[in-house]
């Protein structure tokens, strides 16, 4: 199949390009497009043999929930059963990174949702994703826009490199603003249960509703037989095709780990743009600064990629702390590591620890 590329100017948008890909969106084709946190890679949300290509195009397991993209707040009650606590975390976070499950109505097909009763509604704020979403006049169910098991796509190029020839139609439209995916809550009668940690904070949730449980899944591996309460959770993510190890431990031990794993390996380093200057000018990408949590958050998958790419064998990044932004950034690394930490103690001894 041949992929279209749209190039789109987000503060510009082009009527015709949109118009072309809302067509396609309703033939039951396939459209990436960018949003505010990662592109996403949209279909039909109420068109159950559409959204079976999405699976295929990623390779995704079948039973791995979408998340269905509405163009205002208020839309979301065509799709999910919406209460009074739906309502609050619209006002207050929507359009934006929140993806809030609910139970489904009728019109969602199984195939969307993995067979559960249960459906992942989002608004995204990005322009170019309200407008397809508008023109469409449908919900557009839509995973992020990569290979399964590999870093979100922040870039029109991480797409066309993961989905050329797979899809009908790439929106080139930029850089994602935060390049994380979404927050995700489950509203569970006057409670939320925090899935996946995103931009938007467990404690800007608690400002909205006093009980907000964090999923043990968020921070921790599941047991071989333990049934998370989001199919995403169960699956590798992110993973680079090298090992990455995050380390954890004093400032100046890890820098001096990190010298001398310079001398002894082939590694690529996700360091701080502090220690960039101090560090040997070779597989070296700057993160950002250590307490820029949303650089570091814009840069991750970009640099996950970037890192795959350089000839190495290893890739090392800092383990985040789970404060604020961060609990995002500990969430998607831990996985992209497959949760391999090294504690740092000293340069040389090195105790191996698993979350
Ligand atoms: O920022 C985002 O959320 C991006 C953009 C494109 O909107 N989308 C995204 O989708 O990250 P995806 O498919 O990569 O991640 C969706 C996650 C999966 O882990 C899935 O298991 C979970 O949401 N999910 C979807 N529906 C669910 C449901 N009904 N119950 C529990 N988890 C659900
Ligand atoms: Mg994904």
């Amino acid at each position: 199949m041949e992929t279209k590329i749209f190039k789109i100017d987000p503060s510009d948008i082009c009527d015709g390009s949109i118009s072309d890909c809302a067509d396609i969106i309703r033939r039951g084709g396939l459209v990436s497009f960018p949003t505010e946190t990662v592109y996403g890679l949209g279909a039909d949300a109420t068109d159950a043999s559409a959204a079976s290509k999405i699976y295929a195009a990623k390779g995704r397991p079948s039973d791995n929930p979408l998340i269905i993209h509405v163009a205002s707040p208020a839309d979301a009650d065509k799709y999910a059963y919406t209460d009074e606590l739906y309502k609050r975390l619209a006002d207050a976070f929507m359009p934006g990174p929140l993806t809030v499950i609910m139970k489904k109505r009728d019109i969602v097909p199984d195939g969307v949702t993995g067979g559960l009763d249960s459906v992942a509604v989002r608004c995204p704020s990005h322009p170019i994703a309200k407008a397809l979403i508008e023109k469409s006049g449908v919900a557009i169910a839509a995973p992020s826009a990569n290979i399964s098991g590999s870093p979100s796509p922040t870039l029109a190029e991480h797409v066309i490199s993961d989905m050329s020839g797979k899809i009908d139609a790439i929106i080139a439209g930029g850089e994602c603003e935060i390049g994380l995916e979404s927050t995700i809550v489950k509203i569970d009668g006057d409670k939320l249960i925090l899935l996946r940690p995103g931009a938007i904070t467990a404690d800007a949730l608690r400002c909205v509703c006093e009980n907000v449980k964090i999923s043990d899944a968020v921070t921790h591996m599941l047991a071989e037989n333990e049934k998370p309460l989001s199919p995403g959770m169960k699956y590798r993510h992110y993973a680079p095709s090298v090992p990455l190890v995050l380390l954890e431990g004093e400032a100046d031990k890890v820098l001096t780990f990190l010298h001398n794993a310079q001398n002894a390996e082939k590694c690529a380093i996700l360091c701080y743009h502090e220690e960039f200057e101090d560090l040997r000018q070779e597989r070296l990408i700057d993160i950002g600064a250590q307490e820029d949590l949303s650089t570091q958050a814009q840069r991750l998958f970009a640099a996950l990629r970037d890192a795959d790419k350089l000839d190495c064998d290893i890739i090392y990044a800092h383990l985040p702390t789970k404060d604020g932004m961060g609990l995002a950034l500990y969430n998607r690394l831990i996985r992209a590591a497959a949760h391999t930490i090294l504690h740092v103690t000293s340069a040389s001894v090195i105790h191996h620890k698993n979350h």
